[in-house]
C-alpha cells in the first residue's frame, strides 16, 4: 500500500468515479438549505436529498462530490480517543435512479484493491442479512473469497438517519491486524469490530426506500446509490496510522498547536486530549466561519461558539496565554485551500471572526468565573453536591459563561447540576423568545399541503416585467386534499401553469393579488414555492366558484410589488455602499424585503457611528440619483464571479445565474424583482443599525413612499415638541438646553437631600459598634445610595467612630457596592482595607482592592449582600494582629 496524501486521496477518488461518468460536483456549504431539523451537513448525501426524492431533478444522474461534514453528537468524546473529530469530509459517489448495486459493488472494489492497492486479505464486506443480491453480485462478480463476507442484521448493515432516502447496505472494513488470523464467523466479525481490530471503511447504501414522517417505508419507483468514505479514516488507513491525528494534513495542525503551546504530544495523557480537541475544533470552526456561520447563542452558531470556546479553554490548559486560534486557523487554511478555494478567499474574515470570540470568551471567562468560584466555595461549605438549575442558567444567560464548561469544571470539583432546573430555565425561556417573534409562516402551516402539488405540473414564474397574465387553474388544494372546486369563503391553494406572481424567496415576500375570471373571484393573500419549486397561491376566495383548469386572470397588487421592488433594489446599493464604506468584509448574511422595509444583516465588527450611517445613506442616494438602469442577465457562476458580481456566503449556485446590476455602482446574483431604473427607488433612509449576533449588524431602512411618509411624521413631530416647549422649531434646541440645565441644578439638590437623609441612619449604624480583637467596627447595609454619596457617609461614619473601621454596603439595581475605611491605628492594627473589601465583594460575586485605609469593590449578586456584610467581623479578625 502506498502512502498516499490526504489531498491525494481525495483527488484520486473524484477522479476514478469522473472516469465512471460521474459528475463532479464541489462541496455543498456546510449549512444545510431546505432542511430545517438539521443544523449543519452531516453526510455526503444530505445535501443531495431533493434529487433522491425526486423533488429536483439532478444535473447528471451520476454525481461524485467531497463532502465538507460535521457531526457533533458526541462532543464529550471528541479527543478523549483519536479516532474521529467533529469535521471530516465524506467521499461519496451516488447514482439517482440510475445504476445500482451490479455496478457499484466491483466499481468499490475495484477502487479499494486496484487504485488503492488495499491488499485483499485484508479487506472484509458485510451485508445486510436479507440482501441475497449483494451478496451474490460480491461473491460472483468480484474476486473476493467468499469466507470474507459476512451478513448482519439491520443495526449494521441498512442505512437511515430521520426521514428520507434510506435503505440495506453493504460496508467494506479493514482489517488492522491480520496476524491474529482470519475472521471465521459474523460474531467474531462484530467481535474484532468492537475491540478496534477491523474498522469500517467505506458504506455503499442501496437507496430503495423514502421513509416518511410516519415511519413508514416507501418503495422509490427508481432505486439510488449512496455511499460515504470517511476521507480521514481513509487516510489514516493508508498511511498505516491508527490516529486520524497523525494523518498528514491534521498532523501539520497538530504540530502548529503543539509549537505554539511548546507542548509535546504524546508524552502526557491528559496533554494529549487538550492537542487534539484544538486541532479538531480549529478545523471545524475556520470551515463553519467560511461558509457563513457565526457565533451566537443558538443553533448553528451556538455549535460554533461551543467549539471555539471549548478550544480556547483548552489553550489555557495547555499554558498558552494570548489569543492563538486566530492564528492557527491559517494552518488549517493552509492545508485544505486547494479543495476548498473558499478558505483562502475569506481568510483575514474568518481571523477576525475568530479573534473577537477568543476575547469575548476571554472577558466572560473572568468574570464567569468569578462567580463560578462564589457558587462552589458555597456549595462546599454546605456540603452540597449539586448547583441549583437557576443558578447554572444564569451563569449561562446572563454572564454568557458556556454551560459546558460550567459542567466541566464542576466535574473536577466532583460536583454535578440541577440539570431538569437547567432545562425547564432553557424551557422557559426560549418560550418567551418564541413569544417575541410572533407568527409562523405560511409555509410553517402549509408544508404538507404544498407538498401535494403533483411533480409533473409546470408553475412558471412570468413576473418580471409583468404583473398580469390569464392561465389555466391546474390544481386547486383544501385542506389536505386535492380537490375540483374552490367555493366562496374558503381557504385554499392555487396552482397555474404560468404567473405573475413571485413566491416568497431569497429574502424577498411572496406577492399579493387577485385571481379571478367571471365566475369567482379570489384574494391571494401569500404566494410561496414548495420543496420543489412549485409554486402556490394561498388564497381565500371572495365571490363564486372556481372550478379545476378553468382559465382565470392572475393580477398582482401593483402598487405594494413596487414598494418591495425599491426596496430590494435599495438592498443591493445599500450593500455596495456598506463595502465602500466598511471595508470588504462586509458580506449578506440575512436579509428581508417586503412592502414596508428593508432589513439587512450583515458581518461587521462594531456599531458603525453616526458618520458611518450617514455616508452609506449618502452614497445610496446619490446613485438612486445617477437614474442608473436596472439590468438582470443571465450567464454562467464563474462569469458571473469574474465580473465582480457579489454572491451569497453560504449559497451553492446553480451553473447558470441571474445578475442583476444598478448601473456601474451595484452588481449582485439574484432572482427577485426589481426596479427598472434606481430614480424610481425615490429615497433611502436608515432607521436602525443594531448588533444581532457576535459580528452580525443589522440595519433597517425605508424607501420609496414610506420614506416620505417618514418625512411627514418627522415633520408632524417636530411641530407638536415646539408647541409642547411654546417655542419656534428652530428654538427647539435652545429651549430644550435651558430646560436641561435647570434639571441638572434639581437633580445636585436632590443628591444633598439625599445624603443628609443617608446620614440620619449613621446613628442606627453606630449603635452596632463591635469589637474585633480590641479594633472598632462597625458594619452594615445601606440603601439607595452609591457612588460618591456612599462614600461620604463612609467618611461621616468614621468620623464619628473615632478609631477603627467602617465597612458598608449598598444596592442599587441589581448591582452592589462596597466602601471600607480605617483609622490609622487601625491600620496599624493590622487592618488593610483593599484586602478586607477584596474578601468581602468575593462573596458578592466580585472584586475590587484599594489602599490600606480606603477601599471600593462592586459585586455581581445583590442576594448576597447581607451575607458579606455579616462576614465583615470575620474577614477583619483575620487580619488583626
Ligand atoms: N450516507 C451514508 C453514510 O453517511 C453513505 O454513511
Amino acid at each position: 500500500m502506498e502512502k498516499l496524501g490526504l489531498n491525494e486521496i481525495r483527488e484520486s477518488y473524484l477522479k476514478f468515479f469522473e472516469g465512471k461518468e460521474h459528475l463532479r460536483l464541489g462541496s455543498f456549504p456546510l449549512v444545510p438549505k431546505n432542511d430545517a431539523s438539521l443544523l449543519l451537513v452531516n453526510a455526503g448525501m444530505q445535501p443531495l436529498k431533493p434529487y433522491f426524492t425526486g423533488m429536483q431533478t439532478p444535473p447528471s444522474v451520476r454525481v461524485t462530490t467531497c463532502q465538507k461534514c460535521i457531526r457533533t453528537g458526541d462532543i464529550e468524546n471528541v479527543g478523549k480517543t483519536s479516532r474521529h473529530g467533529t469535521f471530516f469530509e465524506m467521499l461519496g459517489n451516488f447514482s439517482f435512479g440510475d445504476y445500482f448495486k451490479k455496478e457499484i459493488i466491483p466499481w468499490a472494489w475495484e477502487y479499494m484493491t486496484e487504485v488503492l492497492m488495499i491488499p485483499k486479505e485484508k479487506l472484509y464486506v458485510t451485508v445486510y442479512l436479507e440482501d441475497n443480491e449483494a451478496f451474490d453480485i460480491w461473491s460472483k462478480d468480484t474476486d473476493i473469497d467468499a469466507t470474507r463476507i459476512f451478513r448482519l442484521g439491520k443495526e449494521d448493515n441498512f442505512w437511515e438517519i430521520g426521514q428520507g432516502p434510506c435503505g440495506p447496505s453493504s460496508e467494506i472494513h479493514f482489517d488492522r491486524n491480520v496476524e491474529l488470523g482470519q475472521i471465521k464467523t459474523a460474531e467474531e466479525f462484530v467481535k474484532a469490530g468492537n475491540e478496534d481490530r477491523v474498522i469500517e471503511l467505506w458504506n455503499l447504501v442501496f437507496t430503495q426506500f423514502d421513509k416518511d414522517a410516519s415511519g413508514n417505508y416507501n418503495k422509490l419507483k427508481n432505486p439510488n446509490i449512496d455511499t460515504g468514505m470517511g476521507l480521514e479514516r481513509i487516510a489514516a488507513t493508508m498511511q498505516g496510522t491508527k490516529s486520524i491525528f497523525e494523518v498528514d494534513t491534521i498532523k501539520n495542525i497538530l504540530e502548529e498547536v503543539s509549537r505554539v503551546s511548546k507542548v509535546k504530544y504524546g508524552e502526557n495523557h491528559k496533554d494529549d486530549i487538550s492537542l487534539r480537541i484544538i486541532t479538531d475544533h480549529v478545523r471545524s470552526t475556520t470551515f463553519m466561519i467560511s461558509d457563513g456561520v457565526l457565533p451566537s447563542n443558538e443553533g448553528r452558531g451556538y455549535v460554533l461558539r461551543r467549539l471555539l470556546r471549548r478550544a480556547a479553554r483548552h489553550g489555557r490548559l495547555l499554558g498558552i496565554k494570548n489569543t492563538f486560534l486566530n492564528k492557527l486557523c491559517n494552518t488549517v487554511i493552509e492545508n485544505s485551500f486547494k479543495a476548498y478555494p473558499e478558505l483562502k478567499e475569506k481568510a483575514a474574515y474568518i481571523k477576525k471572526v475568530i479573534k473577537l470570540e477568543e476575547e469575548r470568551f476571554t472577558e466572560t471567562l473572568d468574570s464567569g468565573m468569578d462567580i463560578l468560584k462564589v457558587y462552589i466555595e458555597e456549595l462546599e461549605n454546605n456540603n452540597n453536591k449539586i448547583l441549583s438549575g437557576d443558578k447554572a442558567f444564569k451563569l449561562y444567560d446572563t454572564f454568557g459563561f458556556p454551560f459546558e464548561l460550567t459542567e466541566e469544571i464542576l466535574e473536577e470539583k466532583g460536583i454535578g447540576i440541577d440539570l431538569e432546573g437547567f432545562n425547564s430555565e432553557m424551557q422557559s425561556q426560549r418560550q418567551r423568545a418564541r413569544a417575541a417573534r410572533g407568527h409562523s409562516n405560511y409555509m410553517g402551516n402549509g408544508e404538507s399541503q404544498l407538498n401535494l402539488i403533483p411533480k409533473n405540473i409546470e408553475t412558471k414564474f412570468d413576473g418580471y416585467d409583468k404583473t398580469k397574465l390569464s392561465a389555466i387553474a391546474r390544481v386547486l388544494i383544501r385542506g389536505e386534499e386535492i380537490v375540483t372546486e374552490l367555493s366562496k369563503g374558503v381557504k385554499g391553494i392555487i396552482v397555474t401553469e404560468v404567473t405573475p406572481f413571485y413566491a416568497e424567496m431569497g429574502g424577498q415576500i411572496g406577492d399579493r393579488g387577485i385571481i379571478y375570471n367571471d365566475n369567482f373571484k379570489a384574494e391571494v393573500e401569500d404566494c410561496q414555492k414548495n420543496a420543489s419549486g412549485k409554486v402556490a397561491h394561498f388564497v381565500t376566495v371572495l365571490e363564486g366558484t372556481l372550478q379545476k383548469d378553468e382559465t382565470v386572470t392572475l393580477k398582482v397588487d401593483k402598487i405594494r410589488r413596487t414598494e418591495i421592488c425599491r426596496n430590494h433594489t435599495a438592498t443591493h446599493m445599500l450593500q455596495e455602499a456598506l463595502k465602500r464604506v466598511l471595508g470588504d468584509h462586509v458580506h449578506q448574511s440575512g436579509s428581508y424585503v417586503d412592502e414596508d422595509r428593508i432589513r439587512f444583516d450583515f458581518t461587521h465588527f462594531s456599531a458603525l457611528t453616526e458618520e458611518e450611517i450617514v455616508k452609506v445613506e449618502k452614497i445610496v442616494n446619490d446613485n438612486i440619483m445617477q437614474v442608473y438602469n436596472v439590468d438582470t442577465n443571465v450567464m454562467t457562476i464563474e462569469k458571473a464571479k469574474k465580473s465582480g458580481a457579489i454572491a451569497l456566503f453560504d449559497e451553492k449556485y446553480q451553473e447558470d445565474v441571474r445578475v442583476v446590476s444598478v448601473g456601474g455602482f451595484s452588481k449582485e446574483l439574484c432572482g427577485g424583482t426589481h426596479v427598472r431604473n434606481s430614480g424610481e427607488i425615490g429615497m433611502f433612509k436608515i432607521l436602525s443599525e443594531a448588533g444581532v449576533a457576535a459580528g452580525v449588524r443589522r440595519i433597517e431602512a425605508i424607501t420609496g413612499s414610506n420614506s416620505i411618509k417618514y418625512l411627514e411624521d418627522k415633520n408632524i413631530l417636530l411641530r407638536e415638541i415646539a408647541s409642547t416647549l411654546k417655542c419656534t422649531e428652530k428654538d427647539i434646541t435652545n429651549r430644550l438646553q435651558i430646560q436641561l440645565a435647570e434639571l441638572k441644578d434639581k437633580e445636585k439638590e436632590i443628591a444633598l437631600l439625599k445624603g443628609k437623609l443617608a446620614t440620619s441612619s449613621v446613628d442606627e449604624i453606630l449603635d452596632n459598634v463591635r469589637d474585633v480583637k480590641g479594633v472598632k467596627v462597625i458594619c452594615g447595609v445601606v440603601k439607595g445610595i452609591d457612588g460618591d454619596a456612599l462614600r461620604d457617609l463612609a467618611d461621616k461614619l468614621r468620623d464619628k467612630l473615632g478609631d477603627g473601621v467602617v465597612v458598608i454596603g449598598s444596592r442599587v439595581d441589581d448591582k452592589v457596592e462596597f466602601v471600607a475605611m480605617a483609622s490609622k491605628s487601625a491600620i496599624d492594627s493590622g487592618v488593610h482595607c483593599g484586602k478586607i473589601i477584596k474578601e468581602v465583594a468575593k462573596i458578592a460575586g466580585g472584586g475590587g482592592g484599594g489602599r490600606p485605609d480606603m477601599a471600593q469593590a462592586g459585586g455581581k449578586l445583590p442576594e448576597k449582600l447581607d451575607d458579606a456584610i455579616d462576614k465583615v467581623p470575620a474577614i477583619i479578625e483575620t487580619f488583626v494582629k
